[in-house]
């Protein structure tokens, strides 16, 4: 028979819990007399005190199951958990950081290892998922309560349990749980590549010119897209570089450099929590390679794509619609399509000639998500454009209702190319045109190898001498031209 939950609500609960407490302490203590058991060149003695630590480990689990610690559908569970296991590996590496900086540097490396391993426990549990799926929580009629700080889901009545009742995965207290609004909306980024500059002329340049800002000004840049999770379904905002997308190198003349890849796109949509069978609808801000590479991932997912940019990339397929916006205005922007309750795909042209936005409405609070119309917040706050654009007119005229926007409207503003767009994001910072963020310098640099293969900065058109008869890309003539975008040599990177 099930041991679960026997003891639970019982005179004898208090007791098994305090036996379960203290057998888990009992492992932290195993192990850690082991460790200096092995220290000290007694192996024989560290062996013993790990099979005791296991055994007390096993004990302890006992007693939880018992008191029903954890809920009885663990797979559900361990949903949460491989949340955590993801972000415990960037946590844990940030904190090894910060151990090796202060001089520990065999401790450092060892926690490196303990990382590693956090997002092993995470891929362990993507592997179980493979064979057995979590039974969909039925929450109609039920309140549900999420952990601020783990994101542990209790559904049910939480005002039942006793005071002194604590999240089962991190411990926090009753009281730090928040009730989740059902229907509620949330955005998350898909972080794709990190530590990237771009130049201050690059991005503020395309007006006013090149020549009249500071190229030694440099911006954080990185790459990320955005999940809307509208708790009916999952929604896409652009698919990130498309796995192939080779690594850029940097010289001097680089205006903008991606960074070095965190993640594919795919492997990056997991750790925000998500599969790729869940996704229901993609909404592409634009043509560009890295806002598309992965389109064609989602088995079960309708692509919205303004006409004129599905008709650029020669879309094919029953799943791409091809949007005209229909659904007239949205606040001060004349056209847009409605895809979801609180979910708008608009038109927003300039950057390209079918360029787009996306605006997700949740608790107050507008998500602008916006592609490329700035690609560092300070364009934002200075009102200028990047260098980049297929009509300037039509970029100027879509920065100024961008800025009319957020004027007027709580707005947090979710960028692909700036670590801002998720620092914003994870922050719910609304956007205040009066109070411009502080820029912050780009450290760590990542220098890579060069494979001869070069990317245009524009269209992330991929030169490779193997596909053009071994030619390199520096025996070009100067006239050369993207062969997608007809932009001129200098506007390629090394990759
Ligand atoms: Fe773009
Ligand atoms: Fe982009």
């Amino acid at each position: 028979m099930s041991l679960y939950g026997l003891t639970k609500g019982t005179p004898l609960e208090k007791k098994i819990a305090a036996l379960a407490q203290g057998e888990a302490n009992g492992v932290m203590m195993y192990y850690a007399l082991a460790r200096l058991a092995q220290e000290q060149g007694m192996d024989d003695v560290a062996k013993t005190l790990m099979e005791s630590a296991d055994q007390e480990a096993v004990h302890a689990g006992f007693y939880a199951t018992l008191n029903a610690k954890y809920p009885k559908d663990f797979l559900a569970l361990l949903e949460t958990i491989k949340k955590a296991e993801y972000s415990g590996e960037h946590q844990i590496k940030a904190l090894a950081d910060e151990v090796r900086a202060a001089g520990f540097t065999e401790a450092a490396d060892q926690m490196e290892i303990f990382a590693k391993q956090e997002k092993h426990h995470g891929e362990v549990i993507d592997e179980i998922f493979k064979k057995y799926q979590p039974a969909k929580v039925d929450t109609t009629g039920k309140k549900v309560y999420v952990c601020p700080v783990c994101g542990f889901e209790y559904v049910g009545d939480l005002d039942a349990e006793p005071a002194d009742w604590t999240c089962p995965l991190c411990g926090q207290p009753k009281s730090a749980f928040k009730e989740k609004n059902s229907g509620g909306l949330t955005v998350k980024a898909v972080k794709l590549y990190e530590n990237g500059f771009m130049t201050r002329p690059f991005a503020l340049g395309g007006e006013d010119g090149v020549d009249k800002f500071d190229p030694t000004v440099k911006y954080r840049s990185s790459l990320q897209n955005f999940v809307i999770d509208t708790g009916r379904e999952v929604i896409l905002v652009d698919t990130g570089t498309p796995e192939s997308f080779p690594d850029q190198v940097v010289d001097d003349k680089t205006q903008i450099f991606l960074g070095s890849r965190i993640e594919v796109y795919i492997d990056a949509l997991k750790r925000a929590g998500y599969q790729p069978e869940q996704v229901s609808k993609i909404l592409v801000t634009h043509k560009h390679d890295d806002h598309t590479g992965e389109l064609a991932k989602f088995p079960n997912a309708k692509i919205y794509i303004a006409r004129a940019e599905a008709d650029a990339m020669k879309l094919t397929g029953d799943n791409v619609i091809r949007v005209d916006f229909t659904d007239g205005a949205y606040h001060n922007f004349p056209a847009c399509q409605k895809i979801a309750d609180g979910v708008y795909y608009i038109q927003a042209v300039g950057h390209t000639t079918g360029n787009s936005i996306v605006i997700a409405e949740g608790e107050g609070i507008f998500y602008l998500m916006h592609g490329d119309v700035t690609y560092t917040d300070e364009a934002l706050y200075e009102n200028k454009l990047s260098v980049v654009f297929e009509d300037k007119a039509a970029a100027r005229e879509t920065l100024d209702r961008v800025r009319e926007f957020v004027k007027n409207n709580p707005t947090v503003y979710c960028s692909t190319h700036t670590p801002l767009g998720y620092e914003n994001l994870e922050a719910k910072k609304i956007v205040d045109l009066s109070n411009p963020p502080k820029p912050i310098p780009p450290t760590e640099i990542a220098q890579n190898k060069a494979t001869g293969k070069y990317v245009c900065s524009i269209c992330g058109y991929v030169y490779d001498p193997a596909e053009h008869g071994g030619v390199a890309f520096e025996d070009l003539p100067a006239d050369w031209k993207c062969p997608r975008c007809r932009q001129s040599k200098d506007k390629f990177n090394k990759a």
